[in-house]
């Protein structure tokens, strides 16, 4: 392949884009260049591609119509946030809680390692839209990939193809975002399922700031390949966010539809693997007969002030990445009707009869192969699929999406709501008091490891949910956050809640899944100025009798446990919160120390363990 051809071939007018896939068809020396036109015709022939290399096996099309299994290499299984960089010119920019790189280095490794990093394989060049094609509020982007996988993966979490290529026209901005499984291919040499570079330390996910540019070698999975997602959608859309004035925010939007018509929108934050794609397909739950749920998305929002002053969000995806271990009809129904069809799996069981199974899926089959392509047996005494499995879905399958869900004006939000997996001390909802004070509950977010990031343990500060995903310094981020609710006249109220505490014997206090609908409709009713509440030491919180128990037996006694706290724990977090302060020095925002002083005063004048049930 010439480098004439990449031009000649490009179904556009944009100078600068042909430009550039000239100039990096030039770098990494592929055999051939492939411009994708997002058609379903090149959807099935790449799956076709899939299935021929040994990436995909395709499913029993009576049980999975239109659905594959990618198997990964072990290695490869999520994201890897060691190798995570923010290139800038300072430090300071990207602030304590992100890996920094001088811009100028990392685009001299750059050069290097993607230097004949396509040699022998197919440079794919996917235009694709992040929100509505043609909404003022949509980015572009064009990702260059070797990877087949990241084309159809991409093919349903965006908007693909010529619609994008037209809304570019002759000089459209669109972030550049480069991407290689770094392993070519010398003349004559086999190719692997599932070809990446194996060594970590080999891999780079990199985010030049200042020109918005992503550059991903190494990996081919999620986060790290699909680079709409955390790579353009949140880190570069966080430093957009913060210079034009609005929010990109790693959470879910749901419609809440009472059953006298009256709809809110809330957006909620979680970390990842913390349970967004479950709140944001909740089923009303027993004795919320007539309320409906409706889903705007289920992982990104990128929230504005509308015309009218209020915000508004969109979801800038078009399809969910959702983990599938401990998915089933009971925990989220909407998501297992959602994957029926047109679904990819990635590192999910095998069953006998070319379907997917997972642990939490149902009962076991007798015999499976597990992520790997291994023989699988219930008492193997290994799971069957990776606890970091997950699929690829079209939004438009999901049975609960709601009618707005691709609104370029987005939806108004009503509340925020923060939660992070905490099993001690974290009650299961409270309201912060105002703003600022919700704004700090965000910031100061603690959350236990789970498997969506390789590497994580222990319990870590996750402010927003956002720790791996802002682009720039956090304490910058808190003063944002603060600024945007002092534009807007009538800011979002904002909670804290918690779905994940546990007893002495270590099991959850409170169901969970459906159930968390008792919580959001308080969230609902504060909003709406119809909930009671009470003040206790760290924010408003619901008595027994202020949400709905109809259809579920929850003793006060036990929702009283689950809403203790503890004098002593709840200090020790405070202080903990410095921790966390401290990295940020003198761009800390002010206001954070005076919360925090206050917190602790509240507590201390507090019993040593505090209980709703003092009060009413
Ligand atoms: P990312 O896609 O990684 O950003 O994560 P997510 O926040 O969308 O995660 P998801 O909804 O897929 O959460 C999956 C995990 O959370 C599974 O282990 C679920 O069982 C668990 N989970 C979700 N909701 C609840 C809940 O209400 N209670 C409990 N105990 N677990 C929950
Ligand atoms: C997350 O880790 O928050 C995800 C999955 O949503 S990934 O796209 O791999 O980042
Ligand atoms: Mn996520």
């Amino acid at each position: 392949m010439s480098n004439e051809q990449a031009g000649i071939e490009a179904p556009t007018r944009h100078e600068k884009l042909v430009a550039w896939v000239r100039e990096m068809a030039a770098l990494c020396k592929p055999e051939r260049v492939r411009w994708c036109d997002g058609s379903k015709g090149e959807y099935d022939e790449i799956c076709e591609l899939l299935v021929k290399g040994g990436t995909f096996t395709r499913l029993n099309p009576e049980k999975r119509p239109n659905s594959y299994l990618a198997r990964t290499h072990p290695s490869d299984v999520a994201r890897v946030e060691e190798r995570t960089f923010i290139c800038a010119a300072t430090k300071e920019e990207v602030g304590p809680t992100n890996n920094w790189a001088p811009s100028g280095e990392m685009r001299e490794t750059m050069q290097r390692v993607f230097d004949g990093c396509m040699r022998g394989r197919t440079m794919y060049v996917i235009p694709f839209s992040m929100g509505p094609i043609g909404s003022p509020i949509a980015k572009i982007g064009v990702e260059i990939t070797d990877s087949p996988y990241v084309v159809v993966n991409m093919a349903i979490m965006t908007r693909t193809g010529s619609k994008v290529i037209d809304a570019l026209g002759t000089d459209g901005f669109f972030v550049k975002c480069m991407h290689s499984v770094g392993a070519p291919l010398s003349p004559g040499q086999a190719d692997v399922p599932w070809p990446c570079e194996p060594d970590i330390s080999k891999k780079y996910i990199a985010h030049f700031t200042d020109s918005y540019e992503i550059w991903s070698y190494g990996s081919g999975y999620g986060g790290n390949a699909l680079l709409g997602k955390k790579c353009l959608a949140l880190r570069i859309a966080s430093v957009m966010a913060k210079k034009e004035g609005w929010l990109a925010e790693h959470m879910l939007i749901t419609g809440l539809e009472s059953p006298g018509g009256e709809k809110t929108y809330i957006a909620a934050a979680f970390p990842s693997a913390c349970g967004k794609t479950n709140l944001a397909m909740i089923i009303p739950p027993k004795g919320f007969e007539g309320w409906k749920v409706t889903t705007v998305g289920d992982d990104i929002a990128w929230i504005k002030q509308g015309p009218d002053g209020a915000l508004r969000a969109i979801n800038p995806e078009y399809g969910f990445f959702g983990v599938a271990p401990g998915t089933n009809m009971g925990s989220n129904p909407n998501a297992m009707l959602t994957i029926q069809k047109n679904t990819i799996f990635s590192n999910v069981a095998l069953t006998d009869d070319g379907d997917v199974w997972w642990e939490g899926m149902g009962p076991p089959p007798a015999h499976a192969l597990d992520w790997q392509g291994k023989d699988w047996t219930p008492d193997a005494g290994r799971p069957a699929a990776h606890a970091n499995a997950r699929f690829t879905t079209p939004a438009s399958q999901c049975p609960s999406i709601d009618p707005d869900w691709e609104n370029p004006a987005g939806v108004p939000i009503s509340a925020f709501v923060f939660g992070g997996r905490m099993s001690k001390d974290m009650p299961l909802v409270y309201q912060a008091f105002n703003w600022s004070h919700g704004v700090y509950l965000g910031a100061t977010m603690g959350s236990e490891a789970t498997a969506a990031a390789i590497g994580q343990t222990g319990m870590r500060r996750d402010p927003m949910a956002m720790l791996p995903f802002c682009g720039y310094n956090m304490a910058d981020y808190f003063t944002h956050w603060l600024n945007v609710g002092r534009r807007v006249s009538n800011p979002p109220r904002i909670f804290r809640v918690n779905w994940f505490r546990k007893d002495d014997q270590g099991k959850f206090m409170w169901p969970g899944f459906g159930e968390n609908m008792r919580v959001l409709k308080w969230v609902v009713d504060r909003v709406r100025g119809r909930g009671y509440a009470i003040e206790s030491p760290v924010g408003w919180m619901p008595r027994h009798e202020d949400l709905e128990w109809k259809g579920l037996e929850f003793p006060a006694e036990k929702f009283y446990e689950l809403m203790a706290v503890a004098r002593d724990a709840g200090t020790a977090e405070a202080h903990s919160h410095e921790e966390l302060f401290d990295r940020f020095f003198d761009r800390l925002p002010k206001e954070f120390t005076f919360e925090r002083e206050m917190l602790r005063s509240r507590l201390w004048r507090s019993p040593a363990r505090w209980e709703l049930a003092h009060e009413s």
